[in-house]
């Protein structure tokens, strides 16, 4: 493992971790909508992307590629997008298009890089958008963070094993020492706009063991505004429900791991 250089986040109050038991089932949404929610209870926030698998955090948020700087003194500069510090490793490739190959250990050296070269300045709040998944590469990540990171949020939709998820997600962070905050069940349902009747797309669900911080809808308008990077105008200016619902489980979670700063 790198060599542990935690100066740049040494004014990160509290980092709250992001994960999920596969791909795809909205991590990097809820990690975006977390960010906002943090921001209009008016604390300063950072987002890292630190899924190098298919990075969408500057996609979502309506960022061109590229576009972080460099200081004088060579760390990076977050961008900076509503107020909230952004630093993922699609900003710094020279286009949206750039594959990234990189086997598992130079990916996970390359998010630490990201990390610590990053001047994050002060920020009451970070979210990091983890990788899918519970292996070595998220040991790592986890281990590095681990000073500041005060729990963990699981992010599952209703078909997902979602007991053995909890299980997995419960030993690994066992393992490392965090905490895990709850869960957020998303595509939880469908509400037809026209009889308003809920129909639960990926079936029912039982989470016995974990607390649900909040079931979030499969919405359509949702999908097209983060396919078109809009999530920060959609969420404040369209959907203020959805905001809303995101502003309670920030609020839950800052009373759950900042007790002082609400
Ligand atoms: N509640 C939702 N309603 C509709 N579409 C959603 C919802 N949550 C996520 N999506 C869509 O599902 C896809 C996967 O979401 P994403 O956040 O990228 O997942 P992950 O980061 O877990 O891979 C995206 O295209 C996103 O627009
Ligand atoms: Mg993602």
């Amino acid at each position: 493992m790198m060599r542990a250089d935690l100066r740049n986040l040494k004014d990160v109050r509290n980092i709250v971790a992001v994960m999920s038991g596969k791909g795809g089932v909205g991590k990097s949404f809820v990690s975006a909508a977390l960010a906002i929610a943090f921001r209009e209870l008016g604390y300063s926030v950072a987002i890292l992307d630190a899924d190098i698998h298919g990075p969408s955090i500057p996609w979502m948020l309506g960022v061109e590629s590229g576009s972080m700087g460099a200081s004088i003194d060579g760390s990076i500069v977050p961008l900076d997008v509503d107020g909230i510090a952004v630093a993922s490793f699609e900003l710094l490739l020279p286009s949206r298009e750039s594959p990234i190959v990189w086997r598992g250990p130079l990916k996970t050296r390359a998010i630490l890089e990201l990390v610590s070269k990053t001047s994050w300045g002060y920020r009451d709040f970070m979210v990091v958008d983890m990788p899918p998944g519970t292996g070595d590469e998220h040991l790592t990540i986890a281990q590095f963070l681990k000073p500041f990171v005060k729990g963990a949020v699981l992010v599952l939709t209703p078909g997902d094993l979602v007991l053995h998820v909890v299980r997995k997600a419960r030993e690994f962070l066992k393992g490392v020492g965090i905490d895990l905050l709850g869960a957020i069940v998303n595509m939880a349902y469908f509400r037809c706009p026209v009889c308003g009747t809920i129909h639960k797309i990926f079936g029912e669900y039982s989470a016995e063991d974990i607390q649900i911080l909040a079931e979030i809808p499969i919405k359509p308008e949702l999908a097209q505004a983060i396919n078109r990077g809009e999530i920060i105008k959609y969420l404040k200016s369209f959907d203020r429900e959805l905001l809303e619902t995101f502003i309670e489980v920030a609020k839950k979670i800052a009373s759950k791991v900042a007790p002082s700063t609400t």
